[in-house]
Formats: C-alpha cells, structure tokens, sequence
C-alpha cells in the first residue's frame, strides 16, 4: 500500500491556475445559496489566473496544497484588519476543492497557515467566516477557534453576518 503524502507550501506564479480553479469550484460550492448570484459570480470572475498571478508576485502570502499536479487546496494569510482585535495575524481565506474536503486537508492547511504567521513573526490568529457558512464555522469551533466578534458584509444589498474565530 502507498500513502500519499500532501505537504502545504508557498504558491509560485506556476501555480496561478490551479489557485484559480480552486477559488471558483469552492467559492461556487460554499456561497452558491448565501451571496446573491450575481456578486458571487463578479467575485468568482475577477479572480482569473492572471489576478492570482498578480497576488502571488506582489508577495501576498499564499499557500497551497498540491497533489498530482493538481492544486487542491490554497490559504491566504497576513496582518489582521481589525485593530480593535488583539491577535496580530489573520487567515484570510481557506478554501479546498470541493472533492478533497473532509478528509483532513483543511485542517492541515490550516495549521501550516498559522504556522506561517508565527515564522513572520505574528502572533494570535483571526479568521472570519460568514455565519451561514455552517462548515466554516463548524470547523473553526472544532478547530478550538473562540468566537469573539461579529460583523456584517452586505452583497448587492443582501446583509449577511459573519463571525471572528481566534486562537491566542
Ligand atoms: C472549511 C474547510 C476548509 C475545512 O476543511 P476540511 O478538509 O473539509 O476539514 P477537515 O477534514 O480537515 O476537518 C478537520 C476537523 O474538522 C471537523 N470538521 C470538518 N468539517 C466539519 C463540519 N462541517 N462539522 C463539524 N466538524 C467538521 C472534522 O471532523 C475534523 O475533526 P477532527 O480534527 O476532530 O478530526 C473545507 O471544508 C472547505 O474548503 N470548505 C469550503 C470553503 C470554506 O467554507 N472555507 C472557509 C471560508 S471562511
């Protein structure tokens, strides 16, 4: 028997594509029902290949999971945006193709990304998640995630809530 072994690491601009496919089939799948249709489908467009690739050579932090050739998983990460939280470091976005979810992935992902952010020297980590996004926020509870903030995002005048996960 042979264990695949899936290791995260930072995207290169090779990686562009994939980063792309995985942004709209797991943006598609999670928010298809929660954003109205057409700003999920403006969001989804904007970030083409060529958008990515601008991201990941402007040094945006980028990680990626890869696995026979294929991009299956990316997590993007930085300084937190809300200085009224306390936690120096944020998961911006952690998304995996649909059909690799539930099988540890995410969580593996989402480790290493905190890791990143203790190696750049922040500590404490923030992630929002919309609150209808109920796998989000499921997994960011059984990830020891503390529920400390609330917020609203409002999409084609549709005002959804979101919730802040932190950890140290
Ligand atoms: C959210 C997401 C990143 C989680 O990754 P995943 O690979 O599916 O989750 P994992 O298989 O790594 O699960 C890790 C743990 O969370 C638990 N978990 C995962 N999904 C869960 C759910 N819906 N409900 C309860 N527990 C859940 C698992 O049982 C596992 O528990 P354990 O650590 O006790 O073994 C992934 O499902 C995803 O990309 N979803 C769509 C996009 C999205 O919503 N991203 C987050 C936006 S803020």
């Amino acid at each position: 028997m042979s264990i695949l072994s899936i290791e995260a690491r930072r995207a290169s601009t090779a990686d562009a594509f994939g980063v792309a496919a995985v942004h709209d089939a797991s943006w598609r799948q999670a928010y298809t029902g929660i954003i109205p249709h057409m700003s999920l489908n403006t969001m989804i467009r904007r970030r083409d290949a060529q958008w990515w690739a601008r991201a990941i050579r402007h040094s945006t932090r980028i990680l990626v999971l890869e696995t026979l050739g294929q991009i299956v998983g990316y997590a993007t990460l930085g300084q937190n945006r809300v200085s009224a939280l306390s936690q120096q470091g944020e998961v911006y976005e952690l998304y995996l193709m649909p059909e690799y979810q539930g099988v540890g992935l995410g969580k593996k992902l989402f480790l290493a990304a905190r890791q990143e952010l203790e190696a750049i020297g922040l500590k404490g980590c923030v992630v929002w998640a919309l609150e209808d996004n109920v796998q989000a926020t499921q997994f960011y509870a059984n990830a020891g995630g503390m529920d400390i903030a609330e917020g609203t995002e409002t999409f084609n005048g549709k005002s959804l809530n979101k919730l802040a996960f932190a950890w140290g």
